[in-house]
């Protein structure tokens, strides 16, 4: 296997010294670029995602364009819903739909665990074509939606703040909810596996709605089949858990086998690194709201948190992914901080 130019990510999720923290963004493939926009144009969204071109082009904008240390493939964490054999569609404004959500038992005669060379094919070719076309100049980040967050909208059928049907499915059907779980996990730990092989550098498991669950409701409904997605992958892959707002579970979640967790801006990097302990990276933790200050204002913020997360074991980011109306140019101003960034200072 041919050396990364750039491994910033990789020595800091292994514990190894670095000159300065490796930075990228969650969600930095998308709307706030215009370039995206104007693919966004052409072609719908799972089109772009399925067509491995247009996801390697999409996946190596902001690199290009903004100058990250790491990619991280353009898809989805819906294309396991959908590989299992749900609908999903995404709609204009509203974001993503499930016309037929999972309600009963009767339900279950409509999914099932794939064959993900069959149904995910599409992912693993954009991987390879991703990786050549990126020529080892940075790592690429594999990913998937943590079971937990994938069942919300498997339920729902829609966003929600509160996904108050999801959960109501978990505490009135308990049983249903664990064989649903444990459905998603096996897809899941199929599909990382095989973008593994394709050649991601890291994976990194979204559980954008864990910190809708209190403490024991995490560990049960969420971190349990996460640990068991972080078990499979131990000996394959460097791995990073972010789950938002579950801040109470670092402790945990660090004891998972990950390398990395990723943190969101309600809590201090200080106190992050408490809970979690001083074995695991941490990743974070900038608002993405306050990419909308102006640019000497983002510097300054930026400075002030990598000084709080003291240099090492660090990954810059965003608590949560970037906003679509963020300014390209402040932008490049966060990440810009960071790569200029000597912690003496
Ligand atoms: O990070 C990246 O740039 C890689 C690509 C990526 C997308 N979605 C592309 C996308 C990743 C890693 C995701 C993960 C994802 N998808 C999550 C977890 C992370 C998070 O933000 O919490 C979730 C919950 C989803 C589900 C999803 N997909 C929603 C809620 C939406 C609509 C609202 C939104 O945030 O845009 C999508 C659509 C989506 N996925 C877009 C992109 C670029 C926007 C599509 C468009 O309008 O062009």
């Amino acid at each position: 296997m041919s050396q990364l130019k750039n491994d910033l990510l990789l020595k800091a999720l292994r514990k190894e010294k670095v000159e300065r923290p490796p930075v990228w963004m969650m969600r930095q493939a998308g709307r706030y670029l215009p370039e995206y926009m104007v693919l966004r144009e052409k072609y719908d969204f799972f089109e772009r995602c399925q067509n491995p071109e247009l996801a390697c082009e999409i996946t190596i904008q902001p690199v290009d364009i903004i100058g990250v240390d790491a990619a991280i493939l353009f898809s989805d964490i819906l294309v396991v819903p959908q590989a299992m054999g749900l609908e999903v569609e995404l709609v204009e404004s509203k974001g993503p739909i499930l016309p037929e959500p999972i309600k009963t038992f009767r339900d279950f005669d409509r999914i099932r665990v794939p064959d993900v060379n069959e149904t995910l094919q599409y992912v693993f070719d954009a991987i390879k074509l991703t990786k050549a076309e990126l020529n080892n100049r940075v790592p690429l980040i594999g990913f998937a939606g943590a079971p937990w967050t994938i069942l919300c909208y498997m339920v729902q059928g829609k966003g929600s703040k509160t996904f108050d049907e999801a959960k109501a499915f978990c505490y009135t059907q308990p049983a249903l909810a664990h064989r649903l779980l444990q459905m998603i996990t096996d897809t899941t730990i199929a599909y990382l596996k095989e973008q593994v092989k394709a050649g991601v550098d890291v994976i990194q498991v979204f559980d954008s709605w864990g910190g809708l669950l209190g403490p024991d409701d995490f560990e049960n409904i969420s971190l349990k089949y996460i640990r068991e997605i972080i078990n499979a992958l131990r000996d394959e892959v460097l791995t990073i858990i972010f789950a938002k707002g579950a801040w109470h579970s670092l402790e945990s979640m660090s004891k998972t086998g990950a390398q990395g967790l990723g943190i969101d801006w309600c809590i201090t990097p200080q106190m992050a690194r408490e809970l979690a302990g001083s074995k695991i990276t941490l990743q974070g933790n900038f608002d993405p709201a306050k990419l909308l200050s102006p640019i000497p204002v983002i510097k300054k913020e930026v400075r002030k948190m990598l000084s709080d997360f003291g240099g090492q074991h660090h990954i810059a980011n965003l608590g949560h992914g970037i906003l679509p109306n963020t300014p390209v140019d402040h932008a490049r101003a966060f990440v810009e901080t960071v790569k200029t960034y000597e912690s003496h200072k």
